[in-house]
């Protein structure tokens, strides 16, 4: 009953307003209704059951369901976890404070598979200090990833250093397409490396590294070997697509949404087959219905994560995806989610 009044209420909200707006504007009512809702109505619609704990990089989330990076503000990523993701990221967070690119900085797209975006955000975030302060006093019942990207080895290390010790996972982003350093990055596989050295050195806490599908020989031939030699926990694939648009100040950003989803699969299924057991795999792009998830899962994948859904399906999509994972571990006799991953 609750649930399906949550969705009513959410597909009138975003057919009959946020699509009539601009999409600046739809982000703000959107985030600041979100703020409104009092946590424990949230809880309300969140699904916790045992059999759907997973394990990422020896952590243990409460289901395999994680909120992409994107928000920075801590009211939201509270009512995240409230709405039962099994971890949640943060916005990645860059040594001093960013105002992001100029509007417009996000567009909608309208593809075969589905409805997207394209944003050229650049980083809007409060930087190390400011985002430390507040995390110190950000009680979470779920873990937390903290997304952090920087511009030379010795950043990431900063960052690290600075953000660890409020962090369960680390997630370093060498994949924006928005700001060239950061893209730039995965070009130069020499570099990716010695700042995974170097993160590697500045934490116990296990690290994930988000690649890019944009630089598919780098990652194989370079990056691969590098996050098995440095000791790289988990790999999560992956980031946006970069492409020109004219609709964004910056003529270009990135695509995410369903059109990514079917590289994700198959790289996914590559990914498992390439790397050791030990090291944890996100599948992140384009994942936006039960049914998605569960593919990614079967393909190899330990946790899945989106962010472009939370817009578009709802804050009812844990759940359902959830219940989902219910279903099939039912029908097939399994105790628990890692047991639906497919012989590759
Ligand atoms: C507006 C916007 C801002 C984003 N900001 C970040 C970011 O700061 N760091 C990052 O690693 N990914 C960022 N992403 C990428 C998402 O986390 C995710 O990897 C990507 O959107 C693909 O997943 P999806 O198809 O489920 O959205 C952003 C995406 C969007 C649309």
């Amino acid at each position: 009953m609750l649930l399906a009044a949550a969705e009513r209420a959410y597909q009138l909200l975003n057919h009959g307003l946020f699509r009539r707006l601009s999409e600046h504007r739809a982000v703000r009512l959107g985030q600041a209704l979100l703020r409104a809702i009092p946590l424990a109505a949230l809880r309300g619609l969140a699904l916790d059951d045992p059999r759907l704990a997973v394990t990422l990089g020896g952590v243990r989330l409460p289901n395999p369901v994680i909120l992409s990076s994107m928000y920075y503000d801590l009211a939201i990523l509270r009512r995240a976890m409230a709405l039962g993701f099994g971890a949640v990221t943060t916005k990645s967070i860059t040594r001093t404070a960013r105002p992001g690119h100029p509007e417009p900085s996000l567009a909608r797209l309208v593809t075969p598979e589905g409805p997207g975006f394209v944003n050229c955000n650049g980083f809007r975030n409060p930087g190390l200090e400011a985002f430390r302060s507040g995390l110190r006093s950000f009680p979470h019942d779920r873990p937390l990833i903290v997304s952090v990207a920087g511009e030379s080895p010795d950043e990431y290390r900063q960052l690290v250093d600075g953000l660890e010790a409020y962090a369960d996972l680390v997630e370093i982003n060498i994949s924006s397409p928005n700001t060239r350093l950061v893209y730039e990055l995965s070009a130069s596989p020499g570099r990716v490396r010695a700042l995974l050295a170097a993160v590697r050195q500045a934490t116990r806490k296990p690290i994930i590294v988000k690649l890019s599908p944009d630089y598919p020989e780098e990652n194989r031939r370079a990056i691969l070997p590098a996050i098995v030699e440095t000791g790289v926990d988990v790999v999560n694939f992956g980031n946006t697509r970069r492409v020109e648009d004219a609709r964004l100040s910056q003529g270009a950003g990135g695509v995410s949404g369903p059109s990514l989803f079917a590289n994700v699969l198959s790289t996914i299924r590559e990914l498992r087959r390439a790397f050791p057991p030990a090291i944890g795999l996100m599948a992140t792009g384009g994942i936006d219905s039960p049914a998605k998830a569960l593919a990614a899962l079967e393909a190899g994948a330990d946790a899945i994560s989106y962010f472009s859904a939370f817009i578009t399906r709802g804050p009812t999509l844990p759940r359902r995806i959830g219940e989902a994972l219910l279903a099939a571990l039912e029908r097939r006799g399994l105790g628990e989610v890692a047991a639906l991953r497919r012989p590759a």
